[in-house]
């Protein structure tokens, strides 16, 4: 049975910076709130000019850092036989973000869908190729993880616990069948719906500014909402399982680990999961300082830039972790 490897990263953030202060024109809050009860410095948010178009779209996002991915892969894109594509915010309501990449990938009719769970959607995407791979239903799967966050947020002292939180962003995977001893060891997943509207957006989100019509301004419906320490709790306890649960099927234990890539939700959450796992500091990746919550986007984006600061490197053993609204959760491990 082949495995399933990573051979190639990328990621694609937007240029425009927004610091803690430059929230305070919108909202009444601080730098000192915001660093610490998340790490978060800054984010990126798209640029929207005046008649409300983004400079780029959900899946242009994505198609970028799969480029890059493809590139460092040195593969053609061609190969690809499948996308899976995690966003909580897709483009259109239907169809999902996987079949636009195609197209902008000229992929010539490749497999393609999304995962709807939210910041868990690229581990579940990772286990999802694996499985593809291993079944010889596909043998190079585009993992994608992509983020417009900014345009649907509420910017008004109303939605201030969460808009501070989140960026916009994307990052890929490109994971190829291979007969070498590397690749997804172990993957684990779980949910529990009956928290679903503990963190969650009841009806569509309207992620271009243009689609916000002053009724969905006025029907709180379109905004995420969240209780906060509810997930925290959760997210914690929900992270450090996820993290043994993946260790025991993979019959490996915490030491052995080089790195552990969790979904930046929060750096207090992984702080308090690292700790609590016994990981030192120099084996947990966080950017979380500068790109904020990018939901799907952290783990690939993650994994991108920590390859490129060499913090990755072949044959190391890697875990990413992630919780997020469903709730879901879930983990994999990886002999880079
Ligand atoms: N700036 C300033 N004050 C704020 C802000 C803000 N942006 N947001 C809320 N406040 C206020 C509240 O109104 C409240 O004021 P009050 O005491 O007068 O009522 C006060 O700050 C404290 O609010 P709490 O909600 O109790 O603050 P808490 O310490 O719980 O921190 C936070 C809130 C950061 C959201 C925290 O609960 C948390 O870290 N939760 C985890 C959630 C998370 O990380 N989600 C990420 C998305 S989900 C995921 O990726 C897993």
């Amino acid at each position: 049975m082949p495995r399933a490897a990573i051979i190639g990263t990328g990621y694609f953030v937007p240029e425009r910076v927004v610091t803690n202060a430059d929230l305070t024109q919108w909202m009444d809050t601080s730098d000192e709130w915001i660093t610490e009860r998340s790490g978060i410095k800054e984010r990126r948010w798209l640029r929207v000019d005046e008649n409300g178009q983004t400079e780029i779209t959900g899946a242009e996002m994505g198609a970028r850092a799969a480029r890059m991915a493809i590139e460092a892969a040195n593969i053609e894109a061609g190969q690809i036989d499948q996308v899976i594509y995690g966003t909580l915010n897709p483009d259109f309501n239907f169809p999902g973000n996987g079949v636009l990449i195609e197209d902008l990938l000229g992929l010539n009719t490749a497999g393609a869908m999304d995962i709807r769970n939210q910041c868990t959607g690229f581990v579940y995407g990772l286990a999802a190729a694996d499985g593809f791979i291993r079944a010889g239903i596909a043998r190079t799967v585009l993992v994608i993880g992509g983020e417009i966050q900014s345009t649907a947020l509420d910017l008004t002292d109303r939605g201030r616990d969460i808009a501070v939180l989140f960026g916009d962003g994307a990052g890929a995977a490109v994971v190829q069948a291979t007969d070498e001893d590397r690749g997804i060891i172990a993957s684990v997943m779980h949910s529990q719906g009956r928290f679903a509207r503990e963190l969650w957006c009841e009806a569509p989100v309207a992620n271009l500014v243009g689609r916000f019509t002053p009724e969905m301004i006025e029907d709180y419906r379109h905004y995420p909402r969240m209780n906060g320490q509810m997930v925290f709790k959760h997210a914690t306890r929900r992270f450090c399982e996820s993290i043994k649960e993946v260790l025991d099927k993979g019959g490996v234990s915490i030491e052995d680990i080089d790195l552990l890539v969790p979904h930046q939700a929060n750096q207090r959450i992984t702080d308090a999961v690292a700790q609590r796992m016994g990981v030192p500091d120099e084996k947990v990746f966080s950017n979380i300082a500068k790109y904020g919550n990018t939901t799907a986007a952290t783990i690939p984006i993650a994994l991108a830039e920590a390859e490129r600061e060499g913090r990755l490197k072949r044959d190391d053993l890697v875990i990413t972790v992630a919780f997020g609204s469903g709730f879901t959760w879930g983990a994999n491990l990886i002999r880079w």
